[in-house]
């Protein structure tokens, strides 16, 4: 198959990282014998500094026109000191979800059982953890109307969604879990605010239409409770944007470490596969950032866009093998990992494809 793929390294670690799941996506294609083209492109910081824009037009123009992208991440630590800067890289990002309408951000939680020590969780609560997360993506506070009143001593960030974008996220979660466990949880917080009440009113509407899953309403803060208190009990969870990137931050914990944790950004055209941690500038440069997360996404985009169910069992299975092996990067690494295991970003992908080395093709598609 022949596949154009923009890269979008972005800032921070995501540059480290996208070099590995580049050289994944490479291996696959060369295994698989498919023609995937790459073309970059720029983001967040580095295109503020570049052009003054963090998503300029050219980048816009290349997203639109290819199968998939593949991002890191961005952000820089001069924005975060500075809350008055005007231009900020995380425009870039935000612009370019709605840009591209890409409205439901899949995030899955699936611990490795090899990582089962790695989170401060205890592994009996951990066990067998698998939720698929979808966090509307282009709405709520973070596209609401916004601004300052009264001399600027006044902010607001508007809490809003049409019913349209609460069905669209719902049927993807109803009829993502019919190929799992059929069980849906919707978080929001309709005990208080009107906006979660239309959450919630749209979501019984849309669970009509699957009378096979099993629909049931958490409220945020007990929601919050609930995933390290059982995480079993979730299969499929459907929320807002806001409530879905704090949730999934704390569920990174279920599957080890944020540096483990891919997500995948579909909706009108092109999917978006990222990790779903920052640009971590405080490890920047060392070499030492976990690729796994990048190297998942790899996984995800070659699964969700381009219906490679094959070559994405591969990168899973390697993945798997790689941690079977006792390999892990620094975050990942409990204190009976011995030193030698401790791989940096570079040689983690070096593992991986020699895993990725030893797969077997059918015949019929060498
Ligand atoms: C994420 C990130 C972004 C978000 C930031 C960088 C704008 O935290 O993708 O989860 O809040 O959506
Ligand atoms: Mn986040």
């Amino acid at each position: 198959m022949r596949k154009r793929i923009v890269i979008l390294p972005g800032d921070g670690i995501g540059k480290e990282v996208t070099t590995e799941g580049k050289r994944v996506l490479e291996k696959i294609a060369e295994i698989f014998s498919h023609q995937f083209e790459y073309d970059y492109a720029t983001i967040g910081h580095d295109a503020i500094e570049a052009t003054g824009n963090s998503l300029p037009d050219g980048t816009l123009t290349k997203l639109k026109n290819c199968d998939a992208i593949l991002f890191g991440a961005v952000g820089h630590p001069k924005y975060d000191n500075d809350p008055t800067l005007k231009v900020r890289p995380e425009q870039g990002l935000l612009k370019m979800r709605k840009e591209l309408g890409l409205y439901a951000n899949l995030r899955p939680i699936k611990l490795f059982d090899e990582l089962l020590s790695a989170s401060s969780i205890k592994p009996e609560i951990l066990k067998g953890s698998d939720i698929l997360f979808f966090r509307e993506l282009t709405g709520d506070v973070y596209f609401g109307e916004k601004g300052r009143k009264d001399d600027g001593k006044t902010a607001f960030d508007l809490m809003i969604y049409h019913k349209y974008e609460v069905e669209r996220i719902g049927h993807k979660a109803f009829q993502a879990a019919r190929t799992r466990k059929k069980k849906v949880t919707s978080v929001d917080k309709a005990n208080v605010l009107e906006s979660s009440r239309l959450w919630r009113e749209t979501m019984q509407e849309v669970g009509k239409q699957y009378p096979d899953i099993q629909l049931e309403h958490q409220f945020v803060d007990s929601a919050a409770m609930k995933l390290i208190q059982n995480p079993r009990s979730f299969d499929v969870v459907v929320t807002g944007n806001l409530f879905g990137d704090i949730l999934t931050d704390e569920a990174s914990q279920i599957a080890g470490s944020m540096g483990m944790l891919a997500s995948a950004s579909v909706g009108d055209s092109v999917g978006l596969y990222e990790p779903i941690h920052g640009s971590a500038h405080d490890i920047t440069g060392k070499g030492i950032a976990n690729p796994l997360a990048s190297i998942l996404s790899v996984a995800l985009l070659l699964d969700i866009s381009f219906g490679m169910k094959e070559e994405a069992e591969a990168v899973i299975k390697a993945v798997e093998q790689t941690l079977k092996n006792g390999y892990r990067t620094v975050d990942i690494a409990d204190s009976a990992i011995p030193k030698d295991k401790i791989l940096n970003t570079s040689t983690m992908g070096n593992q991986i494809l020699k895993e990725l080395s030893m797969v077997n093709v059918p015949i019929s598609q060498s």
